[in-house]
């Protein structure tokens, strides 16, 4: 008899030994605010930003992948790849022989363009078994080998990125996704402050609105993933794609214009990319690239002109098939126009990703994170490892290193010891109890039996002795 108690006991505290585990699952959000430079609450005031910061990591910045544009490096966050590497070069579909190119939006939708041998972190998580979403997040309407995020959400053609009100809309969704769907990875999308940056410039008074806004949001959705009952188990992480920089024109610098250029014409290019901020890349007809390459080169102090194979190895922006021959940038305040000056921004991005201004911020919160942790700059194409680890799942091949981030991370081997400390103790716990209850038992099943049998029996006293011994071994196991 007292064998089953134990044997019961034994089996119950195992079963309350293996709890814990699953409760400990990490999950992540990843939110990504377009064009949040790192510096940009450096004269705002952000309670919220701050307070995430002391309850978590703050990078001094981070570095994006070059180029320095939209839809490039969300996929390299997504992806753990320099750009050359997964193929999303630009934000426009193209192609050389038809001239045809598509916007942005538009190219969201052409799957080619994205599935281009890389795989976004949704896919691979679910092949793993966990479940991922995704809102707006550039990238998030294509398929990948046919396969989709199992939640996904594209905003509609026509949408307004600034509306604050449909920001917390998207955060419930988000939050409901993680507690009613049990997700375990989301990547959300905000259109700012990148569409203001643009507009008024990032060091504007309505720069300054759109962080504070930023901010609330931050507030908003860490409110909720309390509200939710989600802090124990979400990691939050809040970064950007690039930055922003003010441009400069009417006569303040001596703008870049192509064709004013000596010796250079656009008869000799069967295809170009111009008008479109800093950056450019030309195609030029059979047999002028060294007409176009000689004329460009040296031919304005702010305009920077490589042949692909040339290009200085930071920038891993040469070994693609999609990048044409001629590739053009220019320094902060210049943007390159192609017949005139058509360009009207007042804040651009597309820059050298060494440029200050084309820093993002970095912020991380959660059970996997350190608290109040301020750290040296990384690039983000290391963020993909960052969530990879975290979610427990294996990685594709990719260009980031776990080596660079971990020190973020509360180490494995500590996390792993607490939870062992933490079963432990309830374990102890649990068998002192079922110990004291089987002796209890024993106590009184001995005495009954003693008194029965009290002159011949004299074995009771080490059938008292053996559960006891039995449990004292699974206790140290
Ligand atoms: C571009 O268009 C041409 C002509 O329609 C077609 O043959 C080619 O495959 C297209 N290239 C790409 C990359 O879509
Ligand atoms: C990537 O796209 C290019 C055309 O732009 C194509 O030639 C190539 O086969 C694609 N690679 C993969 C792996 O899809
Ligand atoms: C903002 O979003 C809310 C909720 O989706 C919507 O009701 C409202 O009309 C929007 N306002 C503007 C100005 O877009």
């Amino acid at each position: 008899m007292a064998w089953t108690i134990s044997l019961l006991c034994i089996t119950w505290a195992l079963s309350v030994q293996s709890a814990p585990i699953d409760e400990r699952r990490h999950r992540v959000l990843l939110v990504s605010f377009d064009g949040f430079r790192w510096d940009y609450d450096r004269d705002v005031d952000t309670p919220n930003l701050d307070k995430m910061a002391a309850d978590g990591v703050k990078a001094q910045y981070v570095t994006p992948p070059y180029l320095t544009i939209t839809s490039p490096t969300h996929f390299t966050l997504l992806t753990g790849r320099y750009i050359e590497n997964h193929g999303v070069i630009h934000n426009m579909w193209f192609n050389t022989t038809t001239q045809e190119k598509k916007p942005y939006y538009q190219t969201q939708f052409v799957n080619q363009w994205w599935d281009n041998g890389s795989l976004p972190i949704w896919i691979t998580a679910q092949r793993q078994g966990l479940k991922a979403g995704s809102i707006h997040f550039p990238g998030t309407a294509a398929s990948y080998n046919g396969e989709v995020a199992s939640i996904q959400e594209v905003e509609p053609l026509l949408y307004n990125y600034k509306n604050e009100t449909a920001w917390r809309e998207n955060t419930d969704k988000v939050m409901s996704w993680f507690r009613d769907q049990d997700l375990d990875f989301v990547s959300m999308y905000f259109g700012e402050p990148d569409g203001t940056g643009h507009r008024y410039g990032p060091d504007s008074p309505q720069i300054k609105e759109m962080v504070k806004q930023v901010d609330r949001t931050v507030g908003y959705i860490r409110h909720m993933a309390e509200q939710r009952g989600l802090t124990d188990s979400l990691n939050i992480i809040i970064t950007s794609d690039h930055g922003m920089s003010n441009v400069y024109r009417n006569g303040l610098v001596e703008e870049i214009t192509l064709s004013k250029i000596p010796g250079f014409s656009f008869r000799d290019l069967s295809f170009h990319i111009v008008d479109f901020g800093p950056s450019g890349m030309l195609l030029p007809k059979p047999g002028k690239l060294e007409k176009v390459y000689t004329a460009l080169k040296n031919a304005h102090p702010h305009l920077h002109v490589y042949k692909k194979e040339e290009m200085p190895e930071h920038l891993h922006f040469a070994k693609n098939d999609r990048i044409l021959p001629i590739i053009l940038w220019s320094d902060p305040g210049y943007v390159i126009n192609g017949y005139f000056p058509v360009q009207f921004h007042n804040g651009e991005h597309g820059f050298d990703n060494q440029e200050m201004d084309m820093k993002p911020f970095f912020r991380a919160v959660g059970p996997s994170f350190h608290k109040n942790l301020e750290v040296g700059p990384f690039e983000t194409v290391n963020i993909y490892s960052l969530m990879c680890h975290i979610l427990g799942i294996k990685p594709e091949v990719n260009d980031g290193h776990l080596d660079n981030v971990k020190h973020m991370l509360v180490t494995s081997t500590t996390e792993r010891g607490i939870q062992v400390n933490v079963l432990q103790n309830t374990f102890t716990g649990v068998a002192a109890v079922a110990g004291f209850l089987v002796v209890v038992f024993v106590l009184m099943t001995s005495h009954a039996v003693i008194k029965n049998k009290r002159k011949k029996d004299k074995t009771s006293e080490n059938s008292k002795q053996i559960p006891e011994t039995e449990f004292t071994k699974q206790t140290s196991f």
